[in-house]
């Protein structure tokens, strides 16, 4: 849950004039362009984020801390009304990483501070074999502040992102409109498997349907 009027200025504008500006934008492909080239201009601005975390040391409703994504170090900044966009801020501590993961938007990726790696995957199976996949390493980049990189949906975008340095960092993220899948697929690229990881909200309704179902069947 957003509370739009507490979002701190200049952060609200640019969320605002970025949402009339993908309103315009039908494509896919252009509404990523447009914020690859917005976001190193956000990034530049270094007080929003200091701003941003002094609220959270603070305890302030804005971010909300109880939002609960699929990553633990993930916080909701700015979720577009109509879904076309959303900005997730992400705390690495040193030398922390995510796991191998897809996406099931675009998004585009950067620092303000620090610097960020980005690992991509190529999947090279066909994913014919159930809970088993086969990643190489694609590409491997160091993002400074203000450099961004894209990420596509899907296999397309297979990555891993984390903190190479001895500091802490955050990593900004907009992605775009989602596509209707309600999982992100995990993978172990040594142990060549691929799972299905579901937001908690809905991985506890899952999990309650499964419970409810053997309860059933044992009545
Ligand atoms: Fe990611």
């Amino acid at each position: 849950m957003v509370r739009y009027a507490l979002i701190p200025e200049p952060f609200r504008s640019i969320c605002d004039r970025w949402a009339k500006q993908l309103q315009q934008i039908n494509d896919r492909n252009s509404r990523m362009h447009y914020i690859k080239q917005e976001l190193p201009g956000l990034l530049e601005k270094k007080s929003i984020f200091y701003e941003i975390l002094e609220k959270l040391c603070a305890g302030d409703p804005y971010p909300d801390i109880r939002y609960a994504g699929v990553f633990d170090n993930e916080f909701m900044l700015y979720l577009d009304k109509s879904r076309r966009f959303s900005i997730r801020m992400y705390i690495y501590n040193p030398s922390e990483y995510t796991w191998i993961h897809d996406h099931n938007s675009w998004g585009v990726i950067g620092t303000p501070f620090g610097s960020l790696e980005v690992i991509g995957y190529d999947r090279l199976d066909n994913g014919e074999k159930e809970s088993q996949a086969k990643l190489i390493v694609a590409k491997r980049k160091i993002l400074n502040p203000g450099e961004v990189e894209i990420a596509l949906p899907l296999n397309d975008g297979i990555h891993q992102t984390g903190n190479p340095t001895s500091k802490t960092i955050i990593m900004i993220c907009v992605y775009g409109t989602p596509l209707r899948r309600l999982y992100i697929q995990r993978y172990d690229d040594k142990a060549q498997t691929v799972c299905k990881v579901y937001p908690p909200r809905i991985h506890r309704k899952r999990v309650a349907k499964m419970a409810l179902d053997s309860f059933s069947q044992s009545k």
